[in-house]
């Protein structure tokens, strides 16, 4: 039963002691997240990764590209452990290697490689929320990775390199910075990888400043602005927040956007008594809303919404990985090949270096 696991889970984190580190992320469940050393987002989390040099396990309760950058970011033998390899991202997954090598060669072949002043052409850009062989690609090809803490000080480093950029896997993220920074929509044309070009001309590509990924986060796309209004229709003072993976004009209707860690920071910011409306992962929303019962907190989504690939981190999952490694067995791990790593470190590498 549940009580037996949680015991099970407290047991095992005791007799493992500093030899591991569980790591949760924001959307993870209350019952994985209260075994959880560090909770946060996923910047936080593979920052997290760092700070523990001595842990000989660290469990990632979170999805596997967040698990393989704590593989790439962490020392050679130390353990990464996913505790369910069913736990993936959809919006990962819609930006394969090959497809956006594919890309690459046509966007290089109608643009060249470089500009008259001396710049690229086009930097790869790729949100951490991609696979592990997507941030090499970045790393090989002069570009850089981001989240959604931090996506427009990497596009400015971008721009300082290229005169445009090719932005991957989320088209959202990627819109809603561009169009913070002043970018028009006119010049950010959207790459479709079933069809030639993307489904552009040479000359939208020509007078491109960001290159859109189609791909989208299956949880964050279903907010919609019927949503806030009502929100707004039911409560007079309510403030909206919302995730930059929501559609634009959600983000335009909003109060505020950003990442899963600015969205708890504004709600930490507010008065007793405030009514605020969050457009995320139901499962932080309701943590938030528990955390702040003098505040009236609730997801825009009236249908529950929640990553269904995270929900995958069962307390289950969590005992067994653990118990394997009281056991000195380590099950689930993480490897990501070691070119791959050290390609996908390069760009890792700049994003930490491009920050204020
Ligand atoms: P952040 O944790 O960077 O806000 O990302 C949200 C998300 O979708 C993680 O999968
Ligand atoms: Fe992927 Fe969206 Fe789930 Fe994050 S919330 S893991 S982007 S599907």
């Amino acid at each position: 039963d549940e009580a037996e696991l949680h015991r099970r889970i407290r047991a095992a984190k005791q007799t493992l002691g500093d030899r591991l580190v569980v790591l949760g992320h924001f959307y993870q469940r209350d019952e994985v997240v209260q075994h959880a050393d560090f909770v946060g987002d996923s910047f936080q989390l593979a920052n997290a990764a760092l700070t523990r040099p001595d842990a000989e396990a660290i469990v990632f309760c979170g999805v596997h590209f967040m698990a393989e950058t704590a593989d790439i970011l962490s020392r050679p033998d130390q353990h990464v452990v996913l505790p369910n390899l069913a736990a993936g991202c959809s919006m990962a997954d819609m930006a394969d290697e090959d497809s956006v090598e594919t890309a690459w060669e046509e966007l290089l072949d109608v643009l060249g490689e470089t500009e008259p002043d001396g710049r690229a052409s086009v930097v790869p850009v790729t949100y951490m929320n991609s696979s592990a062989a997507l941030k090499a690609f970045c790393g090989r090809n002069g570009g850089i990775v981001c989240t959604s803490s931090n996506a427009a000080t990497v596009l400015e480093w971008a721009f300082q390199r290229g005169r445009r950029v090719l932005f991957f896997p989320d088209q959202h993220l990627g819109r809603n910075t561009a169009k913070a920074m002043g970018i028009g929509l006119d010049a950010m044309p959207m790459w479709d990888p079933r069809r030639p070009l993307g489904g552009n001309t040479e000359e939208a590509l020509r007078s491109a400043s960001v290159i859109l990924w189609h791909g989208f986060c299956s949880v964050h796309r279903r907010f919609s602005v019927a949503q806030i209004e009502q929100a707004r229709a039911q409560h007079a003072s309510v403030k909206v927040v919302v995730h930059p993976e929501c559609p634009m004009p959600v983000v335009d209707a909003a109060d505020a956007a950003g990442s899963t860690d600015f969205i708890r920071k504004y709600v930490a910011a507010s008065q007793p008594g405030d009514v605020i409306a969050i457009g995320t992962e139901v499962n932080l929303v309701n943590r938030l809303a528990a955390e702040h019962p003098d505040r009236t907190i609730f997801c825009l989504d009236p249908v529950i919404c929640p990553c269904s690939t995270m929900y995958r981190i069962h307390p289950g999952y969590l005992a067994w990985v653990l118990d394997g490694l009281v056991e000195g067995e380590v099950r689930n791990e993480i490897v990501v090949d070691a070119a791959v790593a050290a390609d996908a470190r390069v760009a890792l590498e700049r994003m930490l270096a491009a920050l204020p």
